[in-house]
């Protein structure tokens, strides 16, 4: 065993006396390599609670006069979560389409899918692909009369054929595919659907899964009723036009007519 010099140990004594006695000094003064004598006299010197008449070191005063975040600042950091939501919403791509007849008709093409294929393909609906659709109904306007009724009101109303009277391959009349009905979509009708909706399916129907050349032969039924800028889609759906006001279309069942005919004027 070593014996600790009695010097050493009255200093030890002294420096727990004086340590104890300056904690609140000697939490504001950096920890220092001196004895704690010089701490303890300094803390006693200076009045309780005032260790500030020592000058901060420079970094310490740097913090302080840096400032808290300015009130008027607030309010746009509050928001930064919601900016912050927004850039990674806009990161991701956007859908092809955001508005315009097509975009609605994409949207509700799940309520005809079901008997018509995801394609158009057909099952226990028509083929309304390559070119059927058009074949059949040369007439925007047929086609839209036609899928706002459905089977049993051309049949209620005593109607031969929908379409083409002089369709390529012979007439569509009523249960000539596979005896079923195909069910009314206008809501007026006993369907789901709005005039504005079905517009939208037609066009669908018609320029992206019967693949019509909205830029060639179609080009001018493509523009004014299918466009997004088609008055007679923004007419249906604002409700200033329905398909009773529009020449051709109406809602009571009628015979269709061929591409050579013209659609009465209203
Ligand atoms: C329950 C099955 C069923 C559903 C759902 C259905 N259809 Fe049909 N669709 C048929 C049947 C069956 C026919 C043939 C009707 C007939 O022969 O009387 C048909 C015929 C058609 C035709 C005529 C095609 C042609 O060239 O003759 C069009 C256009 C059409 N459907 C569009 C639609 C649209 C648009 C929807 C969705 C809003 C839809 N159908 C939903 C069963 C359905």
């Amino acid at each position: 065993m070593t014996e600790i010099p009695e010097h050493l140990l009255k200093r030890s004594r002294d420096r727990k006396a004086g340590g104890a006695s300056s904690d609140a000094g000697a939490a504001a003064v950096p920890a220092t390599t001196e004895p704690a004598a010089p701490v303890a006299r300094a803390a006693a010197e200076i009045p309780a609670q005032k260790p500030v008449s020592k000058p901060d070191a420079p970094h310490v005063a740097a913090a302080k006069s840096r400032g808290r975040i300015p009130y008027w600042a607030m309010g746009t950091l509050a928001l930064m979560p919601i900016f912050l939501f927004m850039y990674v919403r806009g990161l991701q791509p956007q859908k092809a389409e955001a508005s315009g007849p097509i975009a609605i008709g994409i949207e509700q093409y799940g309520a005809c899918a079901s008997c018509h294929g995801a394609d158009g393909g057909g099952g226990a609906g028509r083929v309304l692909k390559d070119g059927e659709s058009q074949k059949t109904f040369p007439h925007i306007e047929d086609m839209l009369n036609w899928v706002y009724n459905g089977t049993e009101a051309y049949e209620a109303a005593g109607v031969a054929s929908y379409g083409d009277p002089n369709r390529e391959g012979g007439a569509h009349y009523p249960r000539s595919y596979n005896g079923s009905a195909m069910p009314a979509q206008g809501s007026m009708a006993g369907g789901a659907l709005t005039e504005y909706e079905i517009l939208g399916l037609v066009c669908h129907i018609r320029y992206d899964i019967s693949g019509a050349d909205e830029t060639g032969e179609w080009a001018e039924e493509y523009e004014k009723w299918c466009s997004e800028e088609s008055a007679i889609f923004l007419g249906l759906e604002d409700g200033s036009v329905t398909f009773e006001s529009l020449p051709g279309v109406g809602t009571a069942p009628r015979l269709g007519t061929s591409a050579d005919q013209e659609i009465a004027a209203g």
